[in-house]
């Protein structure tokens, strides 16, 4: 029996698409990559672009095609295509064109790749990944979205530089919405195993309520300067999306704020959203209940409430 090949395949060669190749290829998280794109010129110079760096990461192999079938027997696919936001324009004012695609997409995933877990980063990712979810019939723990794991990322560089601290050693967690509605979970973060909220170190700078305040709106913010600066965000989410991947492909039991099905999660029941996660081969495995304050479980339901309306408003 030939050993297996890993296998990802991208949905989408555009900037995420593109850069979720290139970090995972860095990475070296699967030994085969393919990338799908209805423009067969973008993908094929996306693809002959990366194998030109071949040479100078872990050994992986390539291919790019505007034929669906360049997904077939994918261990995980992922999907990033679909209209982006525009300046200004919230996630959430994507959702009708992207869940078009879903609908057409979906069926095709499943025909040629019917073993894969689905891993969205389209946005507004929950509610695709909910979507993707009903469409496909899938275990739900098979699928799932990057959710949160970019955002959090933020708040943990964030809190490092205003701490003067490794970023590695802050532990911090963005929850509920990838976007506007989402909530920071001061009570449960860490530095080096200090609760954050104790943080008083001689000689470092204190973290005041005007501090928390200024960090969040960075963090719930930051899409909007980064695509007003050049259009689209792409090298944080191609990490995010690349250590996604290595939690599902090498089974690490990673712990990850990804968009998950929710029931009965503080009550939060029939909709997708990021809590803290356990990750691995099989997809999502549990969810952790982390001791909340009043206030954050409170913003959790709300944004609960926020992109399960959106659902419904999809007809979900
Ligand atoms: C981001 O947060 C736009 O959802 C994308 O970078």
């Amino acid at each position: 029996m030939p050993e297996h090949v890993s296998k990802i395949a991208i949905i989408g060669a555009g900037a995420v698409g593109a850069t979720v190749a290139y970090a995972a290829m860095i990475r070296g998280v699967a030994k085969h990559i393919a990338i799908y794109d209805i423009n067969r010129a973008k993908v094929d110079a996306e693809v002959l672009d990366l194998n030109h760096g071949l040479q100078f990461v872990p050994m992986a192999t390539l291919e790019g095609s505007d034929d669906i079938q360049v997904c077939a027997g994918a261990d995980v696919v992922i999907i990033t295509a679909g209209a982006k936001q525009k300046p200004g324009q919230t996630r959430m004012e994507l959702a009708g064109a992207n869940v078009a695609l879903c609908r057409t997409l979906v069926p095709q995933l499943l025909k040629v790749a019917p073993d894969a877990l689905l891993l969205l980063v389209t946005n507004p990712v929950d509610v695709l990944t909910y979507v993707v979810q009903q469409l496909s019939g899938l275990p739900a723990r098979r699928v799932l979205g990057s959710g949160t794991v970019l955002d959090s990322s933020r708040f943990r560089f964030l809190l490092a530089r205003h701490l003067n601290v490794a970023v590695q050693n802050v532990h911090a967690v963005i929850a509920g919405e990838h976007g506007d509605s989402e909530i920071p979970l001061w009570s449960s973060a860490s530095v080096g195993g200090l609760p954050l909220m104790q943080w008083s170190v001689p000689g470092r700078a204190q973290l005041s309520e005007a501090d928390r305040t200024h960090i969040f709106d960075n963090v719930r913010n930051a899409a909007y300067h980064v695509i007003r600066g050049k259009g689209a965000t792409n090298y944080a989410i191609g990490l995010a999306t690349a250590q996604i991947l290595e939690a599902l492909l090498h089974n690490e039991q990673r712990v990850l704020p990804v968009s998950s099905r929710l029931e009965g999660y503080l009550g939060i029941r029939d909709v997708c959203m990021s809590v803290p996660s356990i990750v691995n081969g099989g997809g999502v495995e549990a969810v952790l209940e982390l001791p909340l304050s009043e206030s954050e479980r409170e913003g959790l339901k709300r944004s609960a409430d926020t992109i399960r309306q959106a659902i419904r408003t999809l007809g979900f």
